[in-house]
């Protein structure tokens, strides 16, 4: 499974990619804004040159036309930029379009399995489920991963299941498991894959001995 960081903050981007994780990275309007940028088209620049991946960049149009006036634009960034759309009909179609034209696509804001067989159908390179989202307001988000792996295993899709909106290390396990090709998560939250109480109580238990033995000699 790979795994992509949500974010649009160039800081985590290069740990990440120090620490040997980073696979890929998925933006979109609220994290550019969170992270205080302005000029886009240099940020995804920017971004997509500290990436040894895949960028979701997003687009920001409603209508056929605009989305694919915009995610042509968007492609001729950088050689990995991935065109992120909505799944709504015009992004759909222009998913439609893009596959024809070898521009690879990340259907965004999935939260049902036959929106992912649809955006599959269109022939979208990945397709992102909103787990976190969907346990805000009650529902199983895992179901919706197994739901949709289990349709791409039936009918030989190669759409990716991008596992998305993910909030703890819980979640980035269950998507292995079920799984996802990709998991995309917060910083804090690939942070977090590190730790484990054992392991820091286990090292600084080996680190006391050895300075003991060296105290003693
Ligand atoms: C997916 O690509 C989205 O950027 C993201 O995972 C949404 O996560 P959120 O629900 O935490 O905003």
């Amino acid at each position: 499974m790979r795994f992509f960081l949500d974010t649009a903050v160039l800081a985590e981007i290069e740990e990440a990619a120090a620490w040997g994780l980073l696979d890929g990275v998925t933006t979109n309007p609220s994290l550019m804004a969170k992270a205080g940028v302005r000029d886009f088209d240099a940020h995804y620049r920017a971004i997509a040159s500290l990436t040894p991946g895949p960028v979701s960049a997003e687009v920001l149009a409603t209508t056929y036309e605009e989305i694919l006036a915009e995610a042509r634009h968007l492609y001729s960034l950088a050689d990995n930029i991935v065109v992120k759309i909505p799944f709504i009909p015009a992004g759909v179609q222009a998913i439609r379009t893009l596959h024809a034209e070898g521009i690879p696509t990340n259907c965004t804001l999935v939260f049902s399995p036959l929106q992912a067989l649809i955006a599959a159908k269109a022939g979208a390179t990945y397709v992102s489920p909103f787990l976190g989202r969907l346990d805000d307001i009650g529902h199983d988000g895992m179901e919706l991963i197994r739901q949709i792996r289990q349709i791409f295993d039936n009918y030989g899709f190669e759409t990716k299941i991008l596992a998305a909106s993910l909030r703890h290390p819980q979640h980035v396990l269950h998507c292995a498991l079920e799984g996802a090709d990709v998991a995309t998560m917060p910083f804090a939250v690939m942070k977090q894959l590190f730790h484990h109480p054992l392991t820091d109580k286990g090292l600084a238990q080996f680190l006391a001995d050895y300075q003991k033995l060296h105290a003693g000699a």
